[in-house]
């Protein structure tokens, strides 16, 4: 049998936990996972491209485990009413191959991006933080900022969207989450004086969702909608003056914010940093950008931890996903047992 954590049982686990604890806890699984990354078999994700959005298979695999995520991309989905991103995912057994545990991660996603962001954020926004620009609120954005609540305790939040009735939403949940939460007027209104900015927005296009004028010195930059080809928020004059922190770079060349840029343009691995190999931020006035795109091990991180935290309760149920006939060679007589007998 295989477990199996669907959409009513992921809604129960995230009530039971509550999202900070769901999240700070994918954050210090990600970390020690960042930290052991070359026992990780790591590949760029496989990317279908349309006119409309992506669809992409998310692979990773280490001595024990075997993960991929499936989850699209299409920002004009929520105009016919349906999501931006969805996904689901699945751990296998590297010794003998079986699916073991499959998961919706529509949600799992924004809370494993959430996780990272703000992991990423504790090593590379100046110590203190405690504002935070949201250009961009829609479905990833309270998991944002609850993730920056609790694992660098940003509190204070100024929201932008070009959709008043995303931010109208935006301010409703955070509101009643107990932030200090403003609605601004602009994104320049948003960002002036804010510590961190966070970019979620969803548009195929290479948008300039945050201007080099705007950035000051300081600031941390969380960069997570541009993450396909054609697909930018940043201006690539603040790339080019902040030191830039990437998840996979192979991967991050062709569809993170440094795809504007030319392809010997330094940049750090998350990893380098969690493992102490690089320092993260190295000065107060550095401007610094987390340039996400979703890499295969955040994934990989948030299903094992799932998988660890339902265990032994009633959060999940078994499928009969995988065929187990008793003589494993005899798959007809298996398949066969519904036939009628002549
Ligand atoms: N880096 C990662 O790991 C990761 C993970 C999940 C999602 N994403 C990306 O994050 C983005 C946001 O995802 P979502 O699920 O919240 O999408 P969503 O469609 O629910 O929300 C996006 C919001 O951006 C707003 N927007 C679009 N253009 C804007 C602009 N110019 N200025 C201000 N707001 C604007 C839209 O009105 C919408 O409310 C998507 O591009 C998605 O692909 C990245």
């Amino acid at each position: 049998m295989t477990t199996f954590v669907g959409v009513q049982d992921m809604v129960r686990w995230l009530g039971a936990r509550g999202p900070a604890a769901a999240i700070a806890g994918i954050a210090a699984r990600l970390d020690d996972d960042l930290r052991r990354w070359p026992s990780f078999e790591k590949r760029e994700r496989i990317a279908s491209h349309t006119p409309f959005g992506v669809i992409e298979l998310m692979p990773i695999a280490d001595a024990d485990t075997y993960a991929f995520k499936y989850v699209n991309g299409h920002p004009f989905n929520p105009a016919t009413g349906h999501q931006t991103v969805t996904a689901f995912g699945v751990l296998a057994d590297v010794h003998t191959g079986y699916p073991v545990f499959v998961s919706e991660m529509t949600m799992l996603t924004a809370l494993r991006t959430a996780a990272t962001s703000a992991l990423a954020a504790r090593y590379l926004a100046r110590p203190g933080s405690r504002s935070m620009a949201l250009l961009g609120t829609g479905s990833q954005s309270e998991f944002q900022a609850i993730a920056f609540r609790e694992l660098l305790g940003v509190d204070q939040l100024r929201l932008w969207d070009i959709d008043p009735a995303a931010m109208v939403k935006a301010m409703r949940n955070l509101t009643s989450l107990g932030f200090d939460v403003r609605a601004a007027t602009s994104s320049s209104d948003a960002v002036h004086g804010a510590d961190i900015v966070t970019t979620c927005t969803a548009d195929k296009v290479r948008a300039v969702i945050l201007a080099d004028e705007q950035v000051e010195a300081g600031m941390h930059v969380n960069a997570i909608g541009g993450d396909c080809p054609g697909k930018t928020e940043l201006d690539p004059a603040i790339l080019e003056r902040a030191a830039v922190t990437v998840e996979y770079e192979p991967q991050t060349r062709v569809e993170g914010e440094i795809q504007q840029l030319s392809a010997t343009f330094p940049v750090t691995e998350l990893w380098e940093v969690a493992a102490g190999r690089v320092p993260g931020r190295r000065a107060p006035d550095e401007v610094t950008v987390f340039d996400s795109v979703g890499f295969a091990l955040e994934d990989f991180s948030a299903l094992c931890f799932l998988r660890d935290d339902v265990a032994g309760t009633d959060l999940f149920r078994d499928i009969d996903l995988v065929a187990e006939p008793d003589d494993p060679k005899d798959l007809f007589g298996f398949a066969m047992r519904g036939a009628p007998v002549h």
